[in-house]
């Protein structure tokens, strides 16, 4: 346990949380927050961030100065003193009956967007300043701080080294070139080389550098000194996507762990999922609560064929209480080949033969329709996926998994690493990868080289899992997407 290092939690104001859990009757309390809502002149509901849940303040109409109520408006901070008392009012168990109240910071009720009524996803995102001020976003975000939390304790304590990786890199883990570009060059007047290209020698770095697609190559590193190593932070991808899956920046958790198979990685990767989703149902009862009202909510109005057979709390549930079911791409290209969508051509993608890369609705369709449960895909074909995979026996497959969610599609990707000096060398030379950028990513094999694994979870598609949420910008903070980087 962390000790607090001295009284400065004490000094200040009590929180709405502590107070609502352990309040003591007729005890004397003072708070700070913001205005929910304020009705008949007397009762504020105020919040503090701290929980879900209001407190109702109660203020004496008479003792108080006219002024002053005018300045109570919704969103406005305030400080309040009072005593603790049993509420004589319906919704809440206590409240304060105000003996002093201070304005802090007045709110103008004729322009403040977020009224208490209930507001569109797509117009708080355009708010997205203010938008945490909104119950779902409160909510959303304390998840997502917890979700966060469960991941770093659940790797602390299986004995993982947890690595800051560069967010600055000059290679494509990916090798799929949705990368962003970090330069100081002039771009009207870049220095040229003779042929006419941009002289990157001449850039900041010396050569051409980018934002991070992933932190793995850097991970593997680690994980050939450390043993067991994870990093978690903010990846960047240039995909021109605007689907309700895709951020251009998104965090994203990569464990590496030396001498871990295909079957290790998936084991892990499960248990992991696992864990943390266990965390939030037993941490975050009421906001999870609360989101599980908006998400049956939302699915009532959707036509019945498309609604989810399970609440948000029992999806959550089922997670953490059944297997996932682990195919290979080979038995799950045959369920797509024979199923009723593919035979009659309502697929946008048709699948016809062993090789082709599987688009979301069929990733969906595995997921959703044929075994409706998480799924875990192994052994893809060597040529739609990434270099560093390790390649199978048969020389077609690599030891690739992906991890697929009802809802989300693909949660995570992740392999059993090539361990192999010539037979990386050979993948490398046959991308057209330009094999003097990995020289140290190569050297691993060279130097102590061993079987390896790991995987990348997506994190804003966890927290969509986790709150139930449509859309991944609404579990950012302040989402980065094409021809939008506000805020
Ligand atoms: O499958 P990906 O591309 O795998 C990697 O980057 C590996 N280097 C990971 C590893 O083995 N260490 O991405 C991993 C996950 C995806 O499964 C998905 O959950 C998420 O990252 N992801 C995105 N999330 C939001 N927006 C995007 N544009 C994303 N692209 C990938
Ligand atoms: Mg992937």
């Amino acid at each position: 346990m962390l000790v607090k290092y001295n009284d400065i939690f004490d000094m200040k104001t009590a929180n709405i949380k502590n107070i609502l859990s352990e309040g003591v009757v007729h005890s004397k309390v003072s708070l700070k927050g913001w205005v929910k809502s304020f009705r008949s002149n007397r009762f504020i509901a105020l919040n503090d961030g701290s929980t879900l849940s209001n407190l109702q303040c109660v203020i004496d109409f008479e003792a108080t100065d006219e002024a002053l109520i005018k300045k109570i408006s919704v969103g406005a901070a305030i400080a309040v003193e009072g005593t603790l008392e049993e509420s004589q009012g319906k919704g809440q168990a206590i409240e304060i009956q105000v003996s002093s109240i201070e304005i802090l910071g007045e709110s103008d009720p004729e322009t403040y967007p977020i009224q208490p009524k209930k507001h569109s996803l797509e117009f708080l995102r355009e708010k997205a300043h203010l938008r945490v001020r909104t119950n779902t976003f409160s909510a959303i975000m304390r998840v997502r701080a917890a979700l966060s939390f469960a991941v770093h304790q659940y790797f602390t304590q299986n004995g993982f080294v947890n690595v800051h990786t560069p967010i600055i890199t000059g290679s494509d883990a990916e090798g799929a070139g949705e990368m962003f570009r970090v330069t100081t060059l002039d771009g009207k007047n870049p220095p040229l080389n003779e042929d006419g290209s941009i002289n990157y020698k001449e850039d900041f770095f010396g050569k051409e550098t980018n934002l991070t697609v992933s932190g793995q190559l850097e991970a593997e590193t680690f994980a050939m000194a450390l043993g067991k190593v994870y990093t978690f932070g903010p990846t960047f991808r240039a995909e021109n996507s605007n689907t309700s899956r895709h951020l251009a920046e998104f965090w994203m958790i990569e464990p590496e762990m030396a001498f871990f198979d295909l079957n290790d990685n998936m084991d892990l990767a499960e248990d992991f999922i696992k864990s943390v989703i266990s965390y939030v149902l037993e941490n975050c009862k009421e906001d999870l609560a609360f989101l599980d009202q908006r998400f049956n909510d939302e699915e009532k109005q959707k036509p019945q064929a498309q609604r989810s057979e399970m609440t948000l709390l029992e999806k959550l549930k089922f997670v953490t209480e059944n297997n996932f079911k682990r195919v290979s791409y080979t038995e799950a290209i045959d369920i797509l080949r024979n199923s009723k969508p593919n035979k009659k051509k309502k697929f946008d993608y048709i699948i016809e033969e062993w090789g082709a890369d599987l688009q979301s609705e069929h990733e969906r369709y595995l997921v959703e329709k044929h075994f409706n449960c998480p799924v875990i895909l192994y052994d893809y074909p060597a040529n739609i996926k990434a270099f560093y995979m390790r390649m199978n026996e048969d020389g077609k497959t690599v030891r690739a998994m992906d991890i697929l969610f009802p809802g989300i599609g693909e949660i995570v990707g992740g392999s059993q690493r090539e361990e192999r000096l010539e037979v990386l060398q050979e993948r490398i030379k046959a991308l057209d990868i330009d094999e003097k950028e990995l020289w140290w990513y190569i050297d691993l094999r060279r130097y102590g080289s061993a079987v390896h694994s790991g995987f990348g979870l997506g994190f804003e598609r966890l927290v969509q899992f986790a709150t139930g949420m449509g859309n991944i910008r609404d579990v950012i903070p302040f989402p980065r997407t094409p021809q939008n980087a506000e805020f």
